[in-house]
């Protein structure tokens, strides 16, 4: 892959793809890690004399204009942070993007408004991306792919602009691809992997694969519960995904005969509702009553972990232990952060919800030996996936 050190960009028009999507919460931006992570590429090419123009999605618009996922805000924030004034543009690839751009001096920096707002760019049709592409690949003179949760979307500004333009990767890029290649050719063992999260089958791929390399799989939150119930137990009204029960008997069967040390809550926080002021109690996790769902893993489980983490010299980490954006189901994510931090282990967390989770309960970010900006991401790319963006990049 080649990299900024490759491209002369003094006085050029360098279009940045990056993933600035950030939780909004209105017009407010509540986890800013993703703009941050930005900085560094969009700084080193203002500081060369480019004329850096920034392209980004925010939320799924689905193809339509819609103020509710501007990126204005975002424009706004990163100014603050790279400590100049960021041009934004009120269209993708209309007029006002063509003026923002042309009146752009070396050093300059603009933003596009969503990408998502033009139909292009996610459509399955080649040619229609590729029209849309074509329209931005002329806004600029080479293009730079640093927007690495977005690479595994074949989207035009993510798979088919880099085969208009001289490219390169940016720094982020090359960071996040580093970290994963310590995460899946010639790892430390113990490695040791944690996932957590709502959907047992958002997580398919990766556990299929992850269960040929890791040395332990420590599944907590609320897909947990498929694999609790896939061996009999009850599991209440916790969330459950009926029809994945027997993809997850093949993982603990699979686990098995792998020697993979699959290892499961033993005890959980069960409430009588999903709320922050849920009344609730500890129970087993093989018992959990027909009328309570569970919302974190429970103290016991908390130790176990924390011990099956304790000699790991590789932690992947992706996904909560509980709805932790309620203080009382918080303990379970907490618990997990805190052993990863304690650890002398290369550790990594992956994925918007572990990371926004890690800055919400307000624990070091320098704790991690990494946290990556991309959920999907980096998932995919641990499964074994062809990634489209780095595709792109690759000759
Ligand atoms: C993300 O938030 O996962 C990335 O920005 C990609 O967004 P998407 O999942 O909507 O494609
Ligand atoms: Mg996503």
């Amino acid at each position: 892959m080649r990299t900024l050190d490759d491209l002369d960009v003094k006085g050029r028009r360098v279009l940045v793809r990056a993933d600035l999507n950030v939780p909004l919460d209105g017009e407010r931006i509540t986890d800013d890690g993703r703009i941050r992570a930005s900085v560094p590429t969009i700084q080193a090419l203002a500081g060369r004399g480019a004329k850096v123009v920034v392209c980004a999605h925010l939320g799924r618009p689905k193809g339509k204009v819609n103020p509710e996922y501007s990126l204005r805000p975002v424009a706004a924030r990163l100014g603050e942070l790279l400590g100049q004034d960021v041009a934004f543009a009120t269209d993708v690839v209309g007029d006002s993007a063509r003026q923002t751009v042309e009146a752009l001096q070396e050093g300059q920096v603009a933003l596009l408004e969503n990408l998502r707002y033009e139909p292009g760019e996610e459509s399955k049709d080649d040619a229609a991306r590729g029209a849309f592409a074509e329209k931005l690949a002329a806004l600029a003179d080479l293009y730079v792919g640093d927007g690495f949760g977005a690479v595994h979307r074949k989207h035009a500004s993510v798979y088919d602009v880099p085969e208009l333009l001289p490219h390169a990767a940016g720094g982020l890029v090359v960071a996040e691809v580093e970290v994963l290649r310590r995460l899946t050719e010639d790892t430390e063992r113990p490695y040791v992997v944690v996932l957590g999260g709502a959907k047992v089958s958002d997580k398919l791929g990766v556990i299929a694969n992850l269960l040929t390399k890791v040395d332990r799989l420590l599944i907590g939150g609320g897909m947990a519960y498929t694999f609790l119930k896939a061996q009999g137990h009850e599991v209440g009204r916790s969330l459950l995904q009926e029809d994945q029960l027997d993809q997850v008997r093949g993982f603990l069967a699979e686990a098995g005969k792998r020697g993979v040390d699959l290892v499961l809550p033993v005890d959980v926080l069960a409430a009588v509702t999903f709320a922050a002021d849920a009344e609730h109690e500890v129970v087993e996790a093989t018992a959990i009553p027909a009328d309570r769902e569970g919302l974190d893993i429970g103290p016991r489980t908390r130790e176990l972990f924390a011990s099956k983490l304790a000699d790991a010299k590789t932690v992947f980490w992706n996904g909560p232990m509980g709805v932790f954006e309620f203080d009382a189901f918080s303990g379970g994510t907490r618990a997990v952060a805190e052993a990863l931090i304690g650890s002398d282990a290369f550790t990594v967390v992956g994925g918007g919800d572990s990371a926004a989770a890690v800055r919400r309960l307000g624990l070091p970010e320098d704790g991690f030996s990494h946290i990556s900006t991309g959920g999907g991401a980096s998932l995919e790319y641990l499964e074994g996936k062809t990634l489209p963006g780095l595709a792109a990049l690759e000759d």
